[in-house]
C-alpha cells in the first residue's frame, strides 16, 4: 500500500513536471510569436519602407528609430490601424506630427494584427542596436540608447511572464483538484486487503481510467491537442508547393522601388521578353551597364555586376515566381493579347525593394481569373467570329473559360 502510494505520489509530480515544461514550451512560442524582429523586417519591407527608414532618416514620413521608446506601444497600434482616426481624435502628438509633415496622409494598416505591429518594432529595434553608434555624437548616446531599448523590451517581456504565470497557477490549482479528488476515490476503496491484492499494472489503469474520466483534465488534454494539431496544420499549409510571401536575398541589393519606382525605368526595358514571349527574362548584367558604366561606379554593390561581366559569370539572381514544369504558362498571352498589368499577377512591384512572389501560383489561382476575367476582344479582329457566336446565346461578355481557358492541355503539356 505505502509502495503504491508513493509511486502514485511521484507519478502525480511526474505529471506536473511534463505539464510545466509543456506549457514552457508554448510560452517560448508565444513569446517569439509576440514579436519576432524577422517577421517584423518582412512587414516593415512590404509596407513601410516606401515611406519610412528604421533609421533618423525622413524618407516621406518620419524615421522610425527608437519609435518603441518614443510611443507606447498602445498608441502604436492604434496608429498604425488608422493613423487618420488618431489625428481626428484630437491627439496632440498626433497632429503635431501631422502638422510638421505637411499633412502627408500615412496609409492604414487595419489588417497588421497587434503581434505584427509589435514585431515592427522588435524590427526597428534590433537595426538601431546593430547600427554602430554615430561618431559625432560621441559615446554618451549611444551608451545611453542601450539600457532603454532594454527596458521597453522587459515591459513586453514582463506582461508576457505575468500572464504565463496566471496561467501555470490555474493550471496547478486544476491539477491539485484532480489530485485531491483521485486520492479520495483511493482511500474509498472497499477493501484496502483486496486492493493490495491488485496487481500494480491494473491499479495503475483503474486510476488513469478515471484520470480520464475527469472533465478537467478532458478539457485540457483536448485544448492542448487542439493548439498543437492546429499549429502543425496551418505550417503544413504554408510549406507545401505554395510560396506566396517569397522573398529571397539577392545577390546584388537591386532595388525596383528605385529603379522601376522613382527612376520609372519601364518594366520591359529589362524584361524584353514580358511582351513578346512566353519568359519575362531577367536582364543580363550588360543591360544594368547601358546606365551603370557610368551611375555609381564607386558603390560596392554596383561593383559586383562589373565582376561577374569580368569574370564572364552572370549572375546568380534568385529565382522568385517557379512553376512546376507539368504547367504552361506565357506571358504575352497574358500581358499583350490578355491586355492584363504586371500588377493583376505580381502586385505593385514598382514599389518593392526587395521582389516578393504576391500571389499562390496555384492552378486554383489561373481558373479562378480564367473563369471570372473577360476576354480582351477589343480592337483584336480574331476574336470578332468568336464574340458573334458567343454573344447569341449568352448574356454575358465572352470570359477567358469560354475560349478554353480552362481546358488541361491548354495549360499541362
Ligand atoms: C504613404 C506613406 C506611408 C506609409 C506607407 C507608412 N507611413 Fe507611417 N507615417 C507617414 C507619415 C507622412 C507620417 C507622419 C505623420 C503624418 O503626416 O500623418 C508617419 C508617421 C508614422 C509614425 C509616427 C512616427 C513618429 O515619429 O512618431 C509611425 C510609428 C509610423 N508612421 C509607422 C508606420 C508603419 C509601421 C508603417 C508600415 C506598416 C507605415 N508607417 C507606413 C507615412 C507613411
Ligand atoms: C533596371 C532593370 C529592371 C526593371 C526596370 C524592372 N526589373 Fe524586374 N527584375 C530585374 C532584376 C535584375 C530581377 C532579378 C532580381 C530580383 O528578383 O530582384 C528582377 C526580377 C523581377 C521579378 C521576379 C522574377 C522571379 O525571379 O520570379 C518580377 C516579377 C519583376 N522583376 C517584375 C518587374 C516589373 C513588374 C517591373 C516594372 C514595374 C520590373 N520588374 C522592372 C530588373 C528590372
Ligand atoms: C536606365 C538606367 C539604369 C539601369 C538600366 C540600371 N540602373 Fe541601377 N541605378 C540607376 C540609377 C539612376 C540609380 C540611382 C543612383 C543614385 O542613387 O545616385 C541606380 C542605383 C542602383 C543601385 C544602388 C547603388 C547604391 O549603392 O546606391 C544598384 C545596386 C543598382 N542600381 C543595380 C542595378 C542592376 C543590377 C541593374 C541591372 C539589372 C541596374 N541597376 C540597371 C539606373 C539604372
Ligand atoms: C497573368 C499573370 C501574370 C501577369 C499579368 C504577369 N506575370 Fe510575370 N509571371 C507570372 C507567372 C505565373 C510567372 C512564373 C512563370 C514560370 O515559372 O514559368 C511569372 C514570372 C515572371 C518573371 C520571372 C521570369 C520568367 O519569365 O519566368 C518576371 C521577370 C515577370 N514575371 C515579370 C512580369 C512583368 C514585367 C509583367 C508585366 C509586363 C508580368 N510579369 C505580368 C504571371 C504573370
Ligand atoms: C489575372 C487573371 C489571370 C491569371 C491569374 C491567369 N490568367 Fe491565363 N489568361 C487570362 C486572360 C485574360 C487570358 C485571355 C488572353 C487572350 O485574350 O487570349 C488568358 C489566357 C490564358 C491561356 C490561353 C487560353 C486560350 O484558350 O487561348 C492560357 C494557356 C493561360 N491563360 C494560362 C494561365 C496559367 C497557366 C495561369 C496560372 C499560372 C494563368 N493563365 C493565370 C487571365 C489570367
Ligand atoms: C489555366 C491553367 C490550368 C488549367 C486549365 C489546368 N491546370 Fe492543372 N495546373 C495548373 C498549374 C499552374 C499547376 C501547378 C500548380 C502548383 O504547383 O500548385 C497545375 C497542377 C496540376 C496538377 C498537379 C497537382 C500537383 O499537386 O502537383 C494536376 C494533376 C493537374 N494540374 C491536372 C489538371 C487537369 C486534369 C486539368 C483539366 C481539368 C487541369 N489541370 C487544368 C494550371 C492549369
Amino acid at each position: 500500500m505505502f509502495c503504491n502510494k508513493t509511486i502514485m505520489i511521484t507519478m502525480k509530480r511526474l505529471k506536473i513536471v511534463a505539464l510545466m515544461a509543456v506549457l514552457g514550451f508554448f510560452a517560448s512560442v508565444v513569446s517569439v510569436k509576440a514579436q519576432d524582429p524577422a517577421e517584423g523586417e518582412q512587414i516593415f519591407k512590404n509596407n513601410c519602407t516606401s515611406c519610412h527608414a528604421a533609421t533618423d532618416e525622413v524618407v516621406i514620413g518620419p524615421g522610425l528609430k527608437g519609435i518603441g521608446q518614443r510611443r507606447p506601444i498602445d498608441w502604436l497600434v492604434k496608429w498604425v490601424h488608422n493613423p487618420q482616426a488618431v489625428i481626428a481624435s484630437g491627439d496632440k502628438y498626433a497632429v503635431d506630427l501631422f502638422n510638421k509633415y505637411n499633412k502627408t496622409q500615412m496609409s492604414a494598416f487595419p489588417s497588421l494584427s497587434e503581434g505584427q505591429i509589435k514585431s515592427v518594432v522588435a524590427y526597428i529595434d534590433a537595426q538601431a542596436a546593430a547600427a554602430p553608434a554615430p561618431a559625432a555624437d560621441g559615446a554618451a548616446p549611444a551608451a545611453g540608447a542601450a539600457p532603454a531599448e532594454g527596458s521597453s523590451n522587459g515591459g513586453m517581456m514582463q506582461y508576457i511572464m505575468v500572464a504565463l504565470l496566471l496561467i501555470m497557477v490555474l493550471v496547478l490549482i486544476a491539477l491539485l483538484s484532480i489530485v485531491s479528488s483521485l486520492s479520495k476515490l483511493a482511500s474509498i476503496s472497499p477493501d484496502a486487503a483486496e486492493a493490495q491484492n491488485v496487481p500494480l499494472l491494473k491499479r495503475l489503469a483503474e486510476n488513469g481510467k478515471k484520470l480520464a474520466a475527469n472533465s478537467a483534465f478532458k478539457t485540457g488534454a483536448a485544448l492542448l491537442i487542439t493548439l498543437l494539431i492546429g499549429k502543425a496544420t496551418i505550417d503544413a499549409a504554408y510549406g507545401v508547393g505554395i510560396h506566396q510571401g517569397y522573398a529571397p536575398e539577392q545577390p546584388i541589393q537591386f532595388s525596383h522601388k528605385l529603379h522601376a519606382g522613382q527612376y520609372q525605368i519601364n518594366c520591359n526595358y529589362c524584361h524584353t521578353g514580358v511582351y513578346k514571349g512566353k519568359g519575362a527574362n531577367i536582364p543580363s548584367a550588360n543591360i544594368c551597364m547601358n546606365c551603370h558604366n557610368s551611375i555609381k561606379r564607386e558603390s560596392p554593390e554596383i561593383q559586383k555586376i562589373y565582376r561577374s561581366l569580368e569574370k564572364d559569370e552572370p549572375i546568380q539572381w534568385v529565382r522568385v515566381h517557379n512553376l512546376p514544369d507539368l504547367a504552361y504558362f506565357n506571358h504575352s498571352q497574358h500581358t499583350n493579347v490578355g491586355g492584363l498589368e504586371c500588377s493583376n499577377c505580381h502586385g505593385d512591384i514598382a514599389k518593392m525593394e526587395v521582389v516578393q512572389q504576391r500571389s499562390t501560383l496555384t492552378m486554383g489561382w489561373c481558373i479562378d481569373c480564367h473563369r471570372k476575367t473577360d476576354v480582351n476582344t477589343k480592337g483584336n479582329a480574331y476574336y470578332d467570329k468568336l464574340v458573334e457566336l458567343h454573344s447569341k446565346d449568352h448574356k454575358e461578355p465572352l470570359k477567358v473559360q469560354n475560349i478554353g481557358g480552362l481546358e488541361c492541355s491548354k495549360c499541362h503539356y
